[in-house]
């Protein structure tokens, strides 16, 4: 039996195809069509039968699908992001997981700004709006938005940003640009924002209270889950946009779209959704919302590099080696990883 058997869940970019197929990995590609899934039997009928996995964050990897097979030696998640991959049971089963970080952190960045300057200045009420051919005169109150930099009044506008890692500040780092003042706030990374040169760290309380703009970059824990609620929603600004190309939880979406309808807030953009792809009763008919599906990384460039990474670690997972973006680093020590090698 081959010990170099790659299950990869969905169709991903020929970049990570190719350094599979050079190293002579035998690869499955469970998915059929690009717009179907792949469902959770199907996940743990495939793991049976694989050497390692090759996910999405489309997938959830839990206990049931990393128990599945004795031998299987990592999961090489095709994402920064890999909260749906049950870390803590693959580290006490043995199982290396690894993930994309870094390739995808400007995209996600620009992203970030796409969706803050269209929720601004409205450009995608405008666009539709110019689209059914409504527009036949120029108006002094067409469409008016808010200023992103200091506009003619000289005031600067004070950009918000929970989550202080690569995305993050890379983030805020574009904000040099707009002459924006910028706060921080990290749950985990309070040194990080100290030590940075583009935003000064606020408590959460004190940053939805100020900024004009907030923008969340955390992972998705126990403790960020539903972190933007009614409480902290109604403590923004009226005039104030939330981005969310983090995690959906973060939000909870509810609270979110009555901000939306009853003016606590101006308006959102948002890449990610709390039950996705499914969005809150109500959010898709708010104006004042601008959603994608989940694009943040989408360049062809980060995808292919996205993939790439991916590849090279799902390599290092089949010779035994230490991946290269291990999140569980720690599980080459347990005699867990040690017992799968001499099985495998
Ligand atoms: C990630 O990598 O976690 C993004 O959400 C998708 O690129």
């Amino acid at each position: 039996m081959s010990s170099n058997r790659v299950l990869i869940t969905r169709q991903i970019p020929e970049a990570g195809l190719a350094p599979l197929r050079a190293f002579g990995a035998d690869l499955t590609v469970l998915q059929t069509r690009e717009d179907a899934g792949v469902t959770h039997e199907e996940l743990v009928a495939g793991v049976r039968g694989c050497d390692v996995l090759l996910p999405l964050l489309t997938e959830p990897v839990d206990r049931t699908a990393l128990t599945a097979n004795d031998r299987l030696m990592g999961v090489a998640q095709m994402a920064v992001g890999f909260n749906n991959i049950d870390v803590e049971a693959a580290t006490e089963l043995g199982i290396p997981v690894s993930n994309t970080p870094g390739v995808l952190t400007d995209t996600t960045a620009d992203c970030t700004w796409a969706l803050l300057l269209a929720t601004a200045r409205r450009v995608v009420e405008a666009h539709r709006y110019m689209a059914a051919g409504k527009y036949n005169l120029w108006g002094p109150n067409l469409f008016l938005g808010e200023d992103v930099g200091p506009g003619g009044s000289g005031e600067p506008k004070v950009l918000g940003i929970i989550g202080y890692g690569r995305i993050g500040e890379a983030v805020a780092k574009r904000a040099l640009g707009f002459d924006m003042i910028v706060l921080a706030y990290d749950p985990y990374g309070r040194d990080r924002v100290l030590r940075s040169d583009y935003a000064t760290w606020a408590e959460l309380d004190e940053l939805l209270e100020r900024s004009d703009f907030v923008t969340l970059h955390n992972a998705l824990t126990d403790e960020t889950r539903h972190m933007i609620g009614e409480p902290e929603l109604e403590r923004m600004k009226p005039t104030a946009h939330l981005i969310n190309a983090a995690r959906g939880p973060v939000i909870d979406e509810k609270a979110l779209v009555r901000a939306l309808r009853e003016g606590w807030i101006a308006g959102a953009g948002l890449d990610v959704y709390e039950d996705e792809p499914v969005m809150a009763e109500g959010l898709a008919d708010c104006p004042n919302a601008v959603l994608l599906p989940h694009i943040a990384s989408a360049s062809r460039d980060t995808r292919g590099l996205m993939a790439s990474m991916a590849a090279t670690n799902a390599i290092a997972h089949l010779r035994k080696e230490r991946a290269p973006n291990a999140v569980n680093p720690e599980v080459y020590d347990t005699d867990a990883y040690r017992a799968r090698v001499e099985t495998s």
